[in-house]
């Protein structure tokens, strides 16, 4: 059995203002000193990049990134690099989130550039993938994941999979306060492992997949209790310390 040290990353998405965030920041870093097996990441909007840079470099909390360009530089109006994002100490980069997938034209092709993009500086992607409540309803959710993640696997290689992070987060459960039950969270997770084996089977033990939709402190101990549950991707609740610390104290190393 592979060892794989669970994830808990907040994405804060476009939330927070720089007097928000400190005592976010101050109560999160001072609550760590009590450790979580887990490794923490918080993804802020780019703005607050700077800020927490500087105020995690002492802690082991590691700062990654909501969205990046899949181009180099240039003429971008508005868009971010993979360089920026290292300049500011970003270890983790989240792409093709249902979000940005919904509301801003992040096409399964669009999402592999990105992927690779990243990890061309070494920033580990943490690969959205999910399904619609429609698509759930209709019978489609494997073959929804299973779209999605090919385009990566055609474009990167499935060796791309050894430096990477997945987050299952069906989009039905996200900020809706619906949650996968545990048993549909690991039924998911088991299918992208064995999507994943089919290529590789090294790959597939060791790549971290994390869980995101509605976790809270409340349900984060059952779902990361599953064996293909590698911690948690966080949204709403991120923005409360002690909410957010519960669940970074919830994953637990397998
Ligand atoms: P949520 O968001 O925890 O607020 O549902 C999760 C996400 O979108 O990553």
């Amino acid at each position: 059995m592979t060892q794989r040290r669970p994830i808990v990353a907040a994405n804060w998405k476009m939330n927070g203002s720089l007097t928000s965030i400190r005592p976010l920041l101050e109560g999160i870093c001072s609550g760590l000193e009590v450790k979580s097996d887990a490794e923490v990441v918080i993804c802020p909007p780019y703005v607050y990049l700077a800020e927490l840079a500087d105020k995690l470099s002492k802690s082991e909390i590691v700062p990654g990134a909501q969205n990046l360009s899949h181009l180099e530089s240039g003429a971008f109006t508005g868009e971010i690099s993979a360089d920026m994002l290292k300049d500011f100490s970003c270890k983790y980069v989240i792409v093709g989130h249902s979000e940005r997938r919904a509301l801003y034209g992040d096409t399964d092709g669009l999402v592999a550039a990105k992927f690779m993009r990243a990890q061309d500086v070494a920033l580990v992607p943490i690969l959205c993938v999910g399904e619609q409540l429609a698509e759930r309803e209709s019978g489609d959710t494997e073959a929804v994941i299973e779209r999605q993640l090919n385009a990566v696997i055609e474009l990167a290689g499935i060796e791309a999979f050894n430096d990477a992070v997945i987050a299952y987060e069906p989009v039905w459960a996200i900020g809706t306060g619906e949650t996968a039950t545990p048993e549909q969270a690991q039924e998911v997770h088991a299918f992208v492992r064995l999507l994943l084996a089919r290529h590789d089977d090294a790959v597939a033990n060791k790549i971290r997949i994390l869980y995101g939709g509605s976790v809270k402190a409340a349900n984060a101990v059952e779902i990361f209790n599953m064996v293909d549950v590698d911690g948690g991707l966080i949204g709403g609740a991120s923005l409360d310390a002690d909410e957010f610390l519960s669940i970074c104290h919830a994953a637990r190393g397998s």
